[in-house]
């Protein structure tokens, strides 16, 4: 298939087989995704790549005790507007997964004598790098899912990164379980989206 085909038929996966792979194919998608243009070329992101299992232990039992908070907290639409994607407080593949993404965004930066520094349009950098993270990892065949915990910030304490970094977002990788049932969605329509003027 080519890249082209390849984004179309990617998919969220829930649940993972348990087989890993080799770690480098996670290192040439993050060396492609560095590339993304990004404010003032301060490539204001840190990727960090989990695979041991107690580490990853450590997030879902912590991602599952934010989860019980979350779903308390959210508003009747938001629950609504997720039921269809059979999402609950149980977070197995965070386990499952050979390997998580943890995605970080450059609040500040410090120069070589260690004075604070500015990034600029930080959310659209790492949002466009993570876009072209995921398409590489698509390339690769690599299933994913994206997931975001809320609040965050336990992921900073677990993985010790320093306070100008911010989490981002997780990019669960591995080979999505056969067992999983999709769920039935639709794209819009390019009619929908595409505005030609
Ligand atoms: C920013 C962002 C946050 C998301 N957070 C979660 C999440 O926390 N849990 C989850 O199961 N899926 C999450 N998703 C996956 C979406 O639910 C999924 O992409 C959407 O339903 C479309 O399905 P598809 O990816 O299979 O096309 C997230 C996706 C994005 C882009």
């Amino acid at each position: 298939m080519t890249l082209l085909e390849k984004l179309k038929n990617r998919r969220s996966y829930r649940k993972f087989d348990q087989e890993t792979f080799d770690i480098q194919l996670l290192i040439d998608a993050i060396e492609a995704a560095k590339y993304a243009p990004n404010g003032a070329n301060k490539q204001p992101w840190t990727f960090c790549i989990i695979k041991d299992p107690k580490i990853k232990s450590e997030i879902r039992l912590q991602s599952e005790e934010i989860e019980k908070a979350f779903y308390e907290k959210i508003s009747d639409q938001w629950q609504k507007d997720l039921d269809h994607l059979n999402v609950d407080t149980q977070k197995p593949f965070l386990e499952q997964a050979p390997y998580l993404i943890v995605v970080f965004q450059h609040l500040y930066q410090f120069d070589k004598h260690g004075d604070k520094t500015k990034v600029y349009f930080s959310d659209k950098s790492v949002g466009i790098a993570t876009g072209m993270l995921i398409a590489a990892l698509t390339d690769l065949n690599i299933d994913i899912l994206t997931y975001t915990p809320s609040p965050n910030q336990f992921l900073s304490d677990i993985l010790k990164r320093p306070a100008n970094e911010k989490p981002y977002l997780i990019i669960v990788c591995g080979k999505g379980s056969k067992s999983y049932k999709l769920p039935d969605i639709t794209k819009k329509t390019n009619d929908e989206i595409i505005k030609i003027y």
